[in-house]
């Protein structure tokens, strides 16, 4: 019997003036498309942006349903449309804004577990990292390199 120890390096931004000016914009984009997030029921809004290595940049918001599981995450939204619009091409970074409508979130919004088990499929597939920045309306920003690092042990392919 032995023990292992998962650890994961994240870096922190103090606020959104910290960060290098294509992923300050690519922020920007996320922002914007919180604005059209459809979450009447939680209101909790999220916008993702994700840029692609053909430049193109492909955003969502989530979207809530009377029949609460049949909503969507941003993240989600965002990675399925990417997905279904540039089959072949690679997801480089996801930036990531969430809060609420009835509180200030000032803390980072990480994506949900079933979001990074969709961006961990997009991210095996490719070879490739994808980038994750995340932050609520104001405060810390949090890179993480890979997908990978946000989902320890994660579940895909090569189980099968
Ligand atoms: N939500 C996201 O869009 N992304 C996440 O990673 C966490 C949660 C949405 C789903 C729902 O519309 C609202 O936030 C509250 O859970």
């Amino acid at each position: 019997m032995k023990e292992i120890k998962i650890e994961s390096t994240l870096t922190v931004f103090d606020d959104f003036n910290e960060l290098p000016k294509d992923i300050a914009s690519l922020m920007e984009q996320a922002i914007e498309a919180r604005k059209k997030a459809y979450a009447p029921y939680s209101k909790f809004l999220v916008g993702a942006a994700i840029a692609l290595e053909n430049g193109e940049v492909i955003t969502g918001s989530n979207q809530e349903n009377a029949s609460y599981p049949s909503g969507l995450c941003a993240e989600r939204t965002a990675i399925y449309y990417a997905g279904a619009k540039y089959p072949n091409v690679k997801m480089k970074t996801m930036a990531i804004v969430a809060g609420s409508t009835t509180q200030q979130t000032m803390v980072p919004i990480p994506p949900c577990g079933a979001c990074r088990q969709a961006i961990a499929e997009y991210e095996v597939n490719q070879n490739e990292a994808i980038e994750i920045y995340f932050m609520g309306e104001t405060g810390k920003v949090v890179k993480s390199n890979s997908l990978a690092n946000l989902l320890p042990l994660g579940f895909d392919k090569s189980a099968l």
